[in-house]
């Protein structure tokens, strides 16, 4: 089964060829082309531009995409579009291309949910594909945590409820003003800092429950900035200072999600834990996530750097899933802004 997958919630625009043969699941091509630069002029995503240049680049991202794969539209079997959580001008470009490539081969279609495609991106490469285990997502908008029974299987155990992780890395790169998107920047900035010299919060860390809280730090960034240079102008701030910063921030958001994630294990049982989303290339998470998960002899599954932030392959990925049940969409499924999770449950 050969699935196409095309993805344009943000400011990604995105395609992928996806093949399942008796071998196992084959990435055919995975071709991302990003409006970072263009919004980062903007020091944020402008929605307008996003949807006018998705409009602009999908015949060419389609057409490198196929080329990559070696395969013509013609033998692709499924179409699979992210219908939401995103963008909603964003969404309707990327969507709209799918179904009228379905449409026109006569092909199914299937609308993808954007966060269960990151939550299932672990397992694209993975051999012996998806199996139950804890999903930790952590994206720009979302912070989830699940439990992953099978495909489609999902019980949401806790989320976010104030800012997602890659927002407060967003938030707090803005006040520092670091260019747009944040979370790389301080990732980059805090290699050369030292995580100890400033105590920030870890709001609900040692709670029960795995709900997350991050708007917190920013309130403490803002307030550290007047002691550490006058003018409160981050521009005044010397280079070790701004490094040590980043450093203080990534390590209380990084050792927030480690501890949750760690929890959610200990609570469902769960022996593999994958964690998903554009925060999951971030350096630091990664190591502590897998020392902890080697402490506790637990397979952490980590998308390649190439699969952690918005991409096509994932989408194409959690199409095929559903191909395989046959679990197909309308035509006329509508893109949602604010798409949940489907198949997951909230357990009190
Ligand atoms: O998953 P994604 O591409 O888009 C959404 O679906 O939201 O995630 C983008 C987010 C941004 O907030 C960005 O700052 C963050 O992922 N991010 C990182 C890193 N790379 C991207 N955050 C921390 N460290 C990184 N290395
Ligand atoms: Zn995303």
């Amino acid at each position: 089964m050969l699935v196409l997958g095309v993805e344009s919630s943000c400011d990604e625009t995105a395609v992928s060829l996806l093949e399942e043969t008796p071998q196992g699941v084959q990435l055919l091509s995975s071709v991302i082309s990003t409006q970072i630069p263009l919004h980062r002029m903007y020091g944020g995503v402008i929605p307008e531009l996003a949807s006018r240049n998705h409009s602009a680049n999908i015949p060419a991202v389609l057409a490198e995409a196929l080329q990559k794969a070696g395969r013509d539209i013609a033998e692709v079997d499924v179409f699979a579009s992210t219908a939401g959580p995103g963008l909603v001008a964003a969404l309707l470009v990327g969507n709209t291309a799918a179904k009228a490539l379905a449409l026109a081969a006569g092909k199914p279609f299937i609308a993808v949910n954007h966060l269960e495609g990151h939550m299932l991106s672990p397992f694209v490469l993975r051999p012996g594909g998806l199996v139950p285990h804890l999903a930790l997502v952590v994206s720009g908008g979302h912070s989830l945590v699940v439990d992953v029974q099978g495909a489609g299987r999902y019980t949401l155990l806790g989320r976010s409820r104030d800012d997602a992780a890659g927002e407060a890395f967003d938030k707090v790169a803005k006040m520092l003003d670091l260019p747009y998107p944040g979370g790389p920047e301080i990732d980059k900035l805090a290699e050369q800092g030292d995580p100890e010299r400033f105590d920030f919060p870890r709001p609900m860390m040692h709670e029960p429950h795995l709900d997350f809280s991050f708007s917190g730090l920013k309130t403490a960034v803002l307030y550290a900035l007047p002691k550490l240079v006058a003018s409160g102008n981050p521009h005044d701030l010397d280079h070790q200072t701004l490094c040590d910063l980043c450093a203080g921030v990534r390590a209380a958001i990084v050792e927030v999600l480690v501890q949750k994630a760690m929890r959610g294990l200990r609570k469902t049982g769960h022996r593999v834990l994958a964690v998903s989303g554009g925060v999951s290339c971030n350096g630091e998470l990664r190591r502590r996530m897998q020392e902890a998960c080697d402490r506790r002899r637990i397979e952490l599954v980590l998308p390649p750097n190439s699969l952690t932030t918005d991409n096509a392959a994932m989408i194409a990925y959690a199409g095929l899933l559903r191909a395989r049940a046959r679990d197909f969409s309308p035509l006329d499924t509508p893109v949602d802004p604010n798409l949940k999770l489907a198949g997951a449950a909230t357990r009190a």
